[in-house]
């Protein structure tokens, strides 16, 4: 198939990457030259395990090329939609300016028999409203939702090889058309027997939001108990593994910390929450609004638990903070709650110093008032606290005897409770984690 991904962000560069991958024509187009100079080398623009690689190989094929201009997706017959849809600066609404240009620019462009596919996510509704206006245009091009669930930092193995697929299409002689071309799209997988869920348009975008709005609902709750294990001396690693062998419940998503952050979770529950109350059903979802408040206040804990340790106030007390991505093995600082953390300390005085495998580039642009330092053990020079905020694995690995002479004071919170509590604690450690005694 000949394909064109609109928008080459953490979902759209590895979805045309991934493409070519599985033998289709591809052309990735974005409006960010940079970024698309940057992807026509060979190098993703950011930290992506197995992407890079993957990139060089696909170029190499020659069936992936880069383009700033829309006219390059003409003869495509599959248009993905990959852009961005953040919150809004004013409300905690989707801002669909970027998927409503790249669908306008593509429609203009598209071949009379293509398909554009959305993989946007979006507030339910939206498809529908595009669909109408595209039959404004032509009736020769149609359009599809197909929801997409990568994870970062497996963002490559996701779209390989996904869990489940997702069409909604156009209940017609239409829709059974657009499924034809997805299929063909995602042939390999189909054949390997991935579960393919064909639906109408509002269940596919619903289908995307309320899985992460699931997802976020499991951290928060396991975060909220973890605040009454906080008071009661019971363990939330050890409640966490006892009803996680449930399968009803399951373990997966049940790690009690500083809570979830990134491009994704915050801000769709959120958006979420905005289109039901536009539906004059807020109701239904003001339950997400908790899960939001519970999330936010880990990192409040964290930050009440730093100024306890520190007898009472931070100010002008180092504080080294391990992690600045919203998650390991990946360079994302969105809504990072390693990075509200280390703000919130900064903004009470104290002397932070932060560092990270990846993120560090990303998080000086976002804060330039922080200071950084590209190693543990630079980072961990006469740090009087240290705060585990990103579980990278070398951060689990850390040996607590050997930097025990590095820093000034032997106090850590292990803000996911990644690390063995006994064994900094007989290393001479004052040893914090979220939820446990
Ligand atoms: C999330 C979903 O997991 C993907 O399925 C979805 O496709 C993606 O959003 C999206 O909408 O694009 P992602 O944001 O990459 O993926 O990261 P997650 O692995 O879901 O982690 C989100 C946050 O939750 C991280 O900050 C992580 O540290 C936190 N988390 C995760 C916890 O605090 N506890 C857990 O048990 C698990």
């Amino acid at each position: 198939m000949r394909i064109s991904v609109i928008g080459c962000g953490y979902l759209g560069a590895v979805h045309a990457v991934a493409m070519t991958e599985l033998g289709h024509d591809v052309v990735g187009i974005d409006v960010d030259a940079t970024r698309i100079a940057s992807l026509s080398e060979g190098t993703a623009p950011f930290f992506e395990p197995e992407l890079d690689p993957l990139l060089k190989s696909a170029l190499q094929s020659g069936r992936l090329r880069f383009s700033t201009v829309a006219a390059a997706a003409s003869d495509a017959d599959v248009h993905f939609l990959a852009v961005g849809t953040p919150q809004k600066p004013d409300s905690h609404s989707a801002d669909l300016t970027f998927v409503d240009a790249a669908f306008a620019a593509v429609a203009a462009v598209a071949k009379p028999g293509s398909l554009i596919a959305g993989k946007s996510t979006v507030p339910v509704g939206t498809a529908e409203r595009l669909a109408k206006d595209l039959a404004t245009l032509t009736s020769e091009v149609s359009l599809a939702w197909n929801p997409e669930f990568l994870r970062e930092g497996f963002a490559v193995r996701d779209t390989l090889e996904p869990d489940r697929i997702v069409y909604g299409v156009e209940t017609s002689a239409q829709g059974e058309k657009d499924v034809a071309k997805l299929d063909a799209v995602y042939h390999e997988a189909i054949k390997a027997g991935t579960p393919r869920l064909i639906t109408n348009f509002a269940t596919s975008e619903l289908v995307k939001v309320s899985a992460n709005a699931f997802l976020a609902t499991k951290i928060s709750f396991i975060n909220a108990i973890g605040e009454i294990a906080d008071i009661t001396g019971a363990d939330i690693t050890e409640l966490a593994d006892a009803i996680g062998h449930d399968v009803r419940i399951g373990r997966r998503f049940l790690n009690a910390g500083v809570g979830f952050g990134g491009g994704c979770l915050p801000k769709d529950i959120r958006a979420f929450a905005a289109r039901a109350e536009e539906l004059g059903r807020a109701s239904s979802l003001a339950f997400l609004n908790e899960v939001d408040a519970i999330n936010l206040r880990q990192r409040q804990r964290v930050v009440d638990l730093a100024v306890e340790l520190l007898g009472g106030s931070v100010n002008q007390r180092r504080v080294a903070i391990l992690g600045v991505a919203f998650k390991p093995n990946s360079d994302d600082v969105r809504d990072s709650p390693a990075l509200a953390v280390a703000v919130q300390l900064k903004g009470l005085g104290a002397d932070v110093v932060a560092t990270d495998p990846e993120g560090i580039d990303n998080a000086r642009r976002q804060h330039p008032q922080l200071s950084y330092e590209p190693s543990v053990e630079s980072a961990l020079d006469g740090a009087e606290l240290v705060i585990l905020v990103t579980e990278w694995q070398e951060y689990r690995e850390i040996d607590p005897v050997s930097i025990g002479s590095i820093v000034a004071g032997r106090i850590i919170i292990d803000g996911r409770n990644a690390l063995d509590p006994s064994r900094w604690r007989e290393s001479g450690w004052t040893y914090r984690g979220l939820g446990r005694p």
